[in-house]
């Protein structure tokens, strides 16, 4: 059997570069801070690194509108701080994966300020222009997701509308066009000649629209409370079959290089629709997110089929990878609280295929309010009291006890938390039972013990209303433990495990021997080092 591609095993950390760490005291993470904040990424013993955009950009959605494909922006450093940060990364085994956002720009790229000149600039299609319809209204009913109101603009100068599936200052790309296709897949090459590793493709799952743009119809289950753009199922604006061809064919410009380089989908779909973007043949993203562990009701029952479903959903050679947290999602700790935090972690690490970990979380982290006079995300702006705004999940990291725990030496851009005497790296790092010490825990595990991390995945039953389930590979088998509650559990197993307990979300509950029964504190996973498979029949040599 060939060798894993080396992302099969690896856990991917997601930086938020704006909050990660500020290194000339404007308040606003950078590149340079990343760099000054290598030793840190090193010694949690992440494998590789995706970063949020930080191409130049007016940051009207705080990098996802960019003007330039192929710079760095001012404020995040330039090329040379780039390549710095890269060898740096990678002279620590450390892979660098960017955030490739090709479904829009900004209003403000050449491009567009070309288009929107004329209605015969040789860029013009390069967008999605419509005519007004006779009463002068937009096209069709589609509705940013950004705003919750229309989804397309009226340029007057040219008497028709454009399409933005989220701000009007993200102007959608128009991805019919080969000239487009040809021009974002030389982006690709600039970044994969500089020595990146792979690429984070923004909602990959809106590239391509219905042909003839027809009506979205209503969603029967729009609930008060829900995003606005959620009255209309995004049938006909969204998962187009024609956007597997444009998978394809950015997985062939990644194919161009050599090691390995790693495509992955932002795909926000139930798990059947979603594992289409692996593509016909496997030929499409090798990783499109798995965002489905944000939203499954927390209960065993729930998370087991889920991972049931999706394992038996993967196309046959198909990768999986989970999520827990991202920028774009509540944090994890706030969702479910600090206690099963731990074991929302504990089965991240656990499951099989890749993790991707969200910088802060393995702090435990939390949402943190924000009055509405600092709010910054253009979501909150624009939807204010719904529930939508992101800048609670994108928070300066805590990083010791100093001046806004060492994030900056000027005013951090978004407010930081309470409780930072406890939330920050370095009290984290000398108290043992912390969340950065079980991520670390975990981690650790994780890379000593092939089975947790490529091995199979089996669900274990058990009495007692616990998650539970194998991970094996060749002799070795863990069986892991989660009690989603916070009330302790007998759990019983059908057969004995003869395994003994080698971690725990509850850092002195480990060593135990474990037969056909185990006690689960509240909040509590433990995992289960069961006997060798081989060594069940060896007769007993003492007799
Ligand atoms: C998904 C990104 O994760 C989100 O932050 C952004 O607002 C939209 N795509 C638009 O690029
Ligand atoms: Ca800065």
């Amino acid at each position: 059997m060939s060798e894993q591609p080396w992302w099969q095993k690896a856990v991917i950390y997601q930086i938020y570069p704006r909050s990660f760490q500020d290194s000339n005291g404007d308040g606003i993470g950078d590149l340079k801070g990343i760099l000054d904040r290598v030793d840190y990424l090193s010694w949690l013993d992440i494998d590789a690194v995706w970063i949020s955009p930080i191409y130049p950009s007016p940051m009207a959605d705080f990098g996802y509108d960019v003007a330039n494909y192929v710079d760095i922006d001012p404020l995040f450093g330039t090329l040379a701080s780039f390549d710095r940060l890269l060898s740096a990364l990678h002279q620590r085994g450390i892979r660098v994966i960017l955030d490739f956002v090709p479904n829009h720009t900004s209003h403000e790229h050449p491009w567009f300020q070309e288009a929107r000149a004329s209605r015969n600039n040789h860029r013009r299609d390069w967008y999605i222009w419509r005519d007004p319809r006779p009463d002068r209204e937009p096209p069709n009913n589609w509705l940013s997701v950004a705003t919750g109101g229309s989804a397309w603009e009226f340029d007057r100068a040219t008497g028709q509308y454009y399409y933005h599936a989220f701000l009007a200052e993200q102007p959608d790309l128009n991805w019919r066009n080969p000239a487009v296709r040809a021009a974002m897949y030389d982006v690709l090459r600039f970044w994969l000649d500089r020595g990146v590793d792979g690429f984070r493709v923004d909602t990959i799952w809106r590239l391509i629209k219905d042909a003839a743009f027809r009506d979205n119809p209503v969603n029967p289950n729009y609930r008060d409370g829900d995003p606005p753009f959620r009255r209309l199922l995004q049938v006909y604006s969204t998962d187009q079959p024609e956007v597997f061809e444009v998978a394809a064919e950015m997985r062939r410009v990644l194919a161009e290089y050599p090691g390995d380089r790693l495509l992955i989908g932002e795909v926000y779909l139930p798990v059947k629709r979603l594992v289409a973007y692996y593509g016909p043949n496997l030929t499409g993203a090798h990783l499109p997110f798995n965002f489905n562990l944000m939203f499954v009701e927390w209960k065993p029952d729930a998370v087991l089929r889920l991972i049931q479903e999706y394992e038996a959903s993967l196309p046959l050679g198909a990768w999986p990878n989970w999520v827990l947290g991202n920028h774009d999602q509540a944090r994890i700790a706030s969702r479910l609280g600090l206690a099963q935090a731990r074991v929302a972690m504990t089965l991240l690490m656990t499951l099989r295929g890749t993790p991707t970990l969200y910088y802060g979380d393995e702090l435990g982290l939390e949402n943190v309010p924000i009055p509405p006079e600092r709010v910054r995300d253009p979501f909150g702006v624009n939807m204010p009291g719904t529930g939508q705004d992101r800048d609670p999940e994108r928070t300066p990291m805590p990083w010791d006890r100093s001046a806004n725990a060492g994030f900056t030496a000027g005013e951090p851009w978004l407010p930081l938390g309470r409780d930072l005497s406890i939330q920050n790296v370095e009290a984290q790092k000398r108290d043992a039972s912390s969340m950065l010490a079980l991520t670390r825990a975990l981690l650790d595990l994780r890379r000593r013990e092939l089975a947790l991390s490529v091995g199979d995945w089996a669900p274990l039953a058990v009495e007692g209303d616990a998650l539970a389930y194998i991970r094996r590979r060749d002799g070795r088998r863990f069986a892991v433990v989660l009690n989603l509650e916070p009330v302790p559990k007998a759990v019983r197993f059908a057969d004995d495990l003869r395994g003994r307990t080698i971690l725990s979300t509850h850092p002195d509950h480990t060593g135990y021997a474990v037969g056909d029964r185990t006690e689960l504190d509240a909040d509590e996973a433990v995992i289960i080092a069961m006997e060798h498979a081989g060594n069940t029949a060896r007769p007993d040599a003492t007799g």
